[in-house]
């Protein structure tokens, strides 16, 4: 396979268009098969939800030694890019975003790893907070009711694409079964990381207008999702997310 259209460039993947397909190429010949064969059982597993929004996984192959996934092409632009585009009508974009939030939610599946889990095997892991922040962050995880919606882990504009065949969302790889309003903290903190903090609580009030859901519970989210973000080790994200810790009423 030739790889040539190279459509993105990420920290650990590149994603090539190739004869109308998308082919997601690992950039580390070392990267473990077990990393590659987890993204693809998540997308696959979503994918068998019924979900008519997500690309199709074609195959997975490995080009001069790089495992590679194959998907779907999708045709369009990001959400990113259609909103950097014409900025005056973001409330709108994040009101589309919040109902595909809220479509995602709605479904289910038993095959997918459990939020709460990763949630607490991230928090668990951390050496950059000390021993109470982290009992205090895992009591309070440990308090929130256990849902089983689906969430789709990393809910941003650049992970939605909008084109004349419709809407699609992609990058799955974080996928999990759990708690919407989690699903929608980690929606929050990511706009917020990016210092779209104006698009971040827009995005949180059209999602609770559209639900009905109070912003205190997914409010109550953010802190541990901050938390379970730290173990990225972002140099840049690290002082917000350990803000939003230090800021919350963990009792
Ligand atoms: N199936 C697809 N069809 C078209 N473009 C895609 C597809 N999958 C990914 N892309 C493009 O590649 C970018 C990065 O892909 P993504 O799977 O989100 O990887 P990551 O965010 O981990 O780098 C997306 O923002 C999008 O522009
Ligand atoms: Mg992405």
């Amino acid at each position: 396979m030739e790889l040539k259209n190279l459509i993105s460039d990420g920290d650990k993947v590149q994603v090539y268009e190739c004869d109308g397909k998308c082919v997601k190429l690992f950039k580390d010949p070392k990267e473990p098969k077990s990393v590659v064969m987890y993204e693809a059982i998540t997308h696959v597993r979503v994918e068998e939800t019924g979900y008519a929004k997500i690309p199709e996984l074609l195959e997975i192959t490995r080009v001069d030694g790089r495992y590679a996934i194959v998907y779907e092409f999708c045709e369009g632009k990001t959400l990113e890019q259609v909103m950097r585009e014409d900025p005056s009508r973001c409330d709108e974009y994040l009101g589309q975003m919040a109902d595909i939030q809220v479509e995602i939610n709605e479904l289910t599946s038993a095959k997918v790893s459990r939020l709460k889990d990763y949630l607490n095997r991230s928090i668990d892991g951390l050496d950059m907070i000390d021993d109470v922040k982290k009992y205090e962050l895992l009591t309070h995880l440990n308090k929130m009711p256990q849902h089983t919606k689906l969430c789709h882990g990393d809910l941003s504009p650049d992970n939605i694409i909008v084109g004349k065949k419709g809407t699609f969302v992609i990058d799955w790889m974080k996928a999990k079964q759990g708690n919407a309003s989690a699903d929608v903290a980690r929606t929050y903190l990511n706009f917020c990381l990016k210092h779209h903090t104006e698009w971040a609580e827009t995005y949180l009030k059209k999602y609770c207008q559209k639900t009905g859901i109070d912003v205190k519970y997914i409010r109550e989210w953010v802190p541990i999702v901050a938390g379970a973000l730290l173990k990225f080790k972002r140099p840049e994200e690290r002082e917000l997310l350990l803000a939003w810790i230090d800021m919350a009423d963990l009792h």
